[in-house]
């Protein structure tokens, strides 16, 4: 199945899922969540790791859904930490309900991605449920580190990148190895395409970032600036910093990590310094290495490229996403 064709089947299989009824505030966000889309990249890989070795897809179905479900859970805690009043283009759930409400539907959603995944092979139960556990710490810790560096001012760029790896990449990571198990693809080729997610996760979030500063609210369907609003160590953030000059840095510190004024001044101000730095040019040259990196994990898998296509196809997809 091309693209189209496995989006397809997503959206119908997502919308058959039924949640629960009562109380309506607990599952009437999360229908909400769900019904607002995305690009649904993460069921996608898990479709397409198993369509690498199997035309027979349904046994990834679930499965796939449950990753889905799983991200959404993520999304609607994240917003609450990030502040952030717009998902997808709407307003975020803690702001349509309330924080309280974001968390119990979250909690309830990772719930049901737990059951949704119970729906798979008996021989691959329990390596992939531990696998997703440990995943699911995973970006629990990464989000940590996010939240802890907000307020700390010796971020390394490594430090970044590991960061952006826990709470990004290794569900990406995931999601392909889940299929490609499901598939019937050998342990070594499920290794090699969770690093291939891994990869062009770590390339995804970077975008995400690039996008915060630059991208178009009305395509992006995020407040753009939030991530210089909370002060994100981003890739963009400290790569400024390394390279400003003094009256650069001084400019810089007048906004990162001070009470804000005024909100537009600063994603002004901040946004103007990294043009001076040619920091756009700079970071979309780092998504390229993570991607061109990430391909070799994908040339190692032992099945014949044409059968690769669909995947390599979206994953070229995710590097020049505008949304
Ligand atoms: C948003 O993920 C969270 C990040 C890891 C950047 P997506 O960009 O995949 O969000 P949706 O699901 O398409 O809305
Ligand atoms: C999100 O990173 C990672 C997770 C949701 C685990 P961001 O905070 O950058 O994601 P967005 O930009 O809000 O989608
Ligand atoms: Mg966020
Ligand atoms: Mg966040
Ligand atoms: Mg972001």
């Amino acid at each position: 199945m091309d693209l189209t064709a496995l989006s397809n089947k997503l959206t119908a299989a997502l919308a058959e899922l039924h949640y629960g009824d009562q109380p309506t505030a607990l599952y009437e966000p999360i229908r909400y969540i769900m019904a607002l889309g995305g690009k649904r990249i993460r069921p996608l890989l898990t479709l397409l790791g198993a369509q690498l070795y199997t035309d027979a897809l349904d046994v990834a179905l679930k499965p796939a859904l449950a990753v889905e479900v799983f991200h959404n859970f993520t999304l609607l805690h994240d917003d609450i930490m990030d502040q952030a009043p717009l998902r997808r283009g709407q307003p975020t759930v803690h702001e349509k309900w309330n924080p309280n409400v974001a968390i119990l539907s979250g909690d309830v959603m990772l719930v049901r991605a737990y059951e949704l995944l119970f729906d798979m092979p008996p021989a691959l139960l329990a390596p992939m449920l531990r696998r997703f556990s440990q995943t699911a710490a995973e970006v629990c810790e990464g989000q940590q580190w996010d939240m802890n560096f907000e307020t700390e001012t010796e971020v390394s760029i490594d430090q970044y990148i590991d960061m952006i790896r826990l709470k990004t990449a290794v569900l990406l990571g995931f999601a392909l190895e889940l299929g490609a198990r499901l598939g019937g693809g050998s342990e070594a080729d499920a290794e090699h395409l969770r690093l291939f997610g891994e990869g062009i996760g770590v390339a995804f979030q970077l975008r995400d970032d690039l996008l915060d500063v630059y991208g178009d609210a009305a395509t992006f369907g995020k407040r753009v600036g939030g991530d210089i609003l909370s002060d994100k160590k981003t890739f963009l953030l400290l790569t400024a910093q390394t390279q400003a000059n003094e009256t650069q840095r001084a400019q810089l510190a007048r906004h990162i990590g001070q009470p804000i004024a005024d909100a537009d001044a600063k994603v002004q101000a901040v946004r103007a310094l990294y043009d001076e730095l040619d920091i756009r040019p700079q970071t979309e040259a780092r998504i390229n290495h993570y991607f061109e990196d990430a391909l070799q994990h994908l040339d190692r898998v032992s099945v014949p490229a044409a059968r690769k296509e669909p995947l390599r196809h979206l994953a070229l997809q995710l590097l020049e996403r505008e949304s």
